[in-house]
């Protein structure tokens, strides 16, 4: 049954999919997505006629939790749980994937477990509990209050007082989502023997949560306020406190280079660490990333796509800097979205949404596309009794992208026979899969059409990136090995833009505009994005 591609180094150039699996498709009616939906769903992906042809899957997690941050508080690492499936539904998803030649790529949870985990149910109990060293405990300061002054990342005190005991311990989140003790040996080893569980059973590879807390300060000294913060204006937030202690400690490459190092025991697996650098030139803390962790089983996500003004210049300055510093055994991740940021759709406009997808799907390394952002779902307006995520202030909270993939004009867009666990957007009936797989020039056909051709192009999946200079509203760039060049042309603006005359002479091959004239070549249709075969001999500009 295992019809997997045996291509050693399968991520270097993999196009992976993010599912939140609570919202992607509900076999058993309960309102909330479900393993064998996910299976169920695999011929979209890709292996059926209308497939859209991803490389891997990226599954938000799925193990057993008492789901206050839905999945990310994991009470048992090495279980499913009930609300998804079972550990017989995850072999067959796994069974059924490999046979397409999809990868698998689960998503791992070290920084911190749910208060329900057993490990932290004995840590509290006593004081000389075994497990006490698993977490971190601390009395309470001279005042009775928070050891010191470190936040949570959701809101308040970092610190929560447990009774039984009389101390403190730590939470980098929720209240719920007690953060391990990674200095403690057990607890490395306790970790490493769970990545191994899923490893043995045939899973590619892991997403790797919160990394930043792997290591921190051993005197857990306190944060300093941030210089633009005054705190007569405000009590300071999260944001307000700079965090040399609580995160990037002096461990933490270690510590992903021993998980990275449980990743080499294995054949052809990879970890993509959920990493946020700090420092002025984040571009300078990814290579340090790059250099310190083993490339050949791990790459940091760049989220700086996500963040940049959506304009020509900036992509371009930053792409540019990014790659200067990839060495060949290097995987640049590109992403553009993901279940903890508003949607793309939202964040640049639905026109633009196609020249999104031509970006992220011609860049060099291993792009990761968000559930649903191949049809162009937006952030959906989500009610105050409505709202689901712990970590929502009102009209805030990440609800909003995490809704119901919308698959046909049925009741709750063919997600689910029973209530969803979140509203489905509003014009689902005119913006789902079924109609857009109808369409020839919908988003979904574009997005397949590009990845098809990723599929053919060695130079567009091995070959190199240079940018040039096509004025300020175009980002253009080369992708070229030694047998192919081609051109990427990328209009970041409303209006049309003239192209450089070198370039009008080359081949169109593949354009955003799925009816477009290959007359009139010598420009830019509005957010339109092409690309062009390149003679190296004609190209001046
Ligand atoms: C990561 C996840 C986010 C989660 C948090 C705590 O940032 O992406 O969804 O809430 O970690 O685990």
């Amino acid at each position: 049954m295992n019809q997997m591609n045996k291509s050693k180094n399968w991520y270097r150039d993999a196009v992976v999919y993010q599912i939140y699996p609570r919202s992607f498709y509900d076999t058993s009616s309960s309102g909330i997505g479900n393993i064998n939906g996910i299976t169920a769903k695999l011929d979209y992906l890709k292996g059926g006629p209308e497939g859209l042809g991803i490389d891997a899957i990226w599954i938000s997690p799925i193990f057993t939790s008492p789901m206050a941050d839905f999945g990310y508080d994991v009470a048992n690492y090495t279980d499913i749980d009930p609300i998804f499936g079972t550990i017989k539904d995850f072999k067959n998803l796994l069974e059924q994937a490999h046979a397409r030649n999809i990868r698998v790529i689960l998503d791992f949870v070290p920084n911190h477990t749910s208060d329900k985990h057993p490990w932290f149910i004995e840590s509290a109990s006593t004081r000389d509990n075994p497990k006490r060293d698993w977490y971190t405990w601390r009395d309470p300061a001279v005042d009775n209050g928070p050891p010191n002054n470190w936040l949570s990342y959701f809101r308040g005190s970092a610190w929560q007082y447990s009774e039984a005991t009389g101390q403190y311990y730590l939470h980098s989140f929720l209240t719920k989502q007690a953060d391990l003790n990674w200095d403690n040996p057990e607890v490395r080893e306790a970790m490493k023997q769970a990545m191994r569980f899923w490893l043995d059973m045939g899973v590619d590879g892991f997403r790797v949560d919160a990394v930043d807390g792997l290591s921190k300060d051993a005197e857990l000294r306190d944060e300093p306020l941030a210089p633009y913060h005054d705190p007569a204006v405000r009590p300071y937030n999260y944001t307000d406190l700079l965090h040399p202690f609580s995160r990037d400690g002096p461990h933490l490459y270690e510590r992903l280079n021993e998980m990275a190092s449980v990743m080499a025991e294995y054949d052809n697996r990879f970890m993509i660490n959920e990493a946020h650098p700090k420092g002025d030139d984040i571009v300078v803390g990814y290579a340090e990333y790059y250099a310190a962790i083993d490339p050949d089983n791990s790459a940091p996500f760049n989220f700086q796509c996500i963040y940049l003004p959506w304009q020509a210049n900036a992509f371009r300055s930053y792409i540019d800097h990014f790659q200067s510093t990839m060495l060949p055994n290097y995987t640049p991740i590109y992403t553009l979205g993901n279940h903890d940021e508003p949607r793309l759709a939202s964040r640049i406009g639905i026109p633009a949404t196609r020249t999104a997808a031509m970006l992220l799907l011609t860049l060099p390394g291993m792009p990761f596309m968000y559930y649903g952002d191949e049809i162009g779902i937006e952030n959906v307006a989500i009610f105050p009794d409505q709202v689901r995520d712990p970590f929502a202030e009102p009209g805030k909270g990440r609800d909003p992208e995490r809704t119901p993939m919308q698959w046909d004009a049925s009741a709750n867009a063919g997600f689910t026979n029973g209530q969803p666990w979140l509203p489905v957007a509003a014009d689902y009936a005119e913006r789902n899969v079924a109609v857009q797989l109808a369409n020839n020039a919908s988003l979904l056909h574009l997005y397949k059409s590009l990845l098809k051709f990723r599929k053919s192009s060695v130079a567009l999946r091995e070959g190199s990136y240079q940018s040039i200079d096509c004025g300020e509203q175009i980002f253009g760039y080369i992708r070229k090995n030694e047998s192919h060049s081609l051109v990427i042309l990328l209009n970041f603006s409303d209006q049309a833009q003239p192209l450089p005359e070198s370039l009008q002479l080359e081949e169109i091959m593949l354009s955003t505009i799925s009816n477009r004239s290959i007359q009139n070549s010598a420009w830019l249709e509005p957010h339109e994005g092409q690309i062009r075969g390149l003679k190296l001999s004609d190209f001046n500009c």
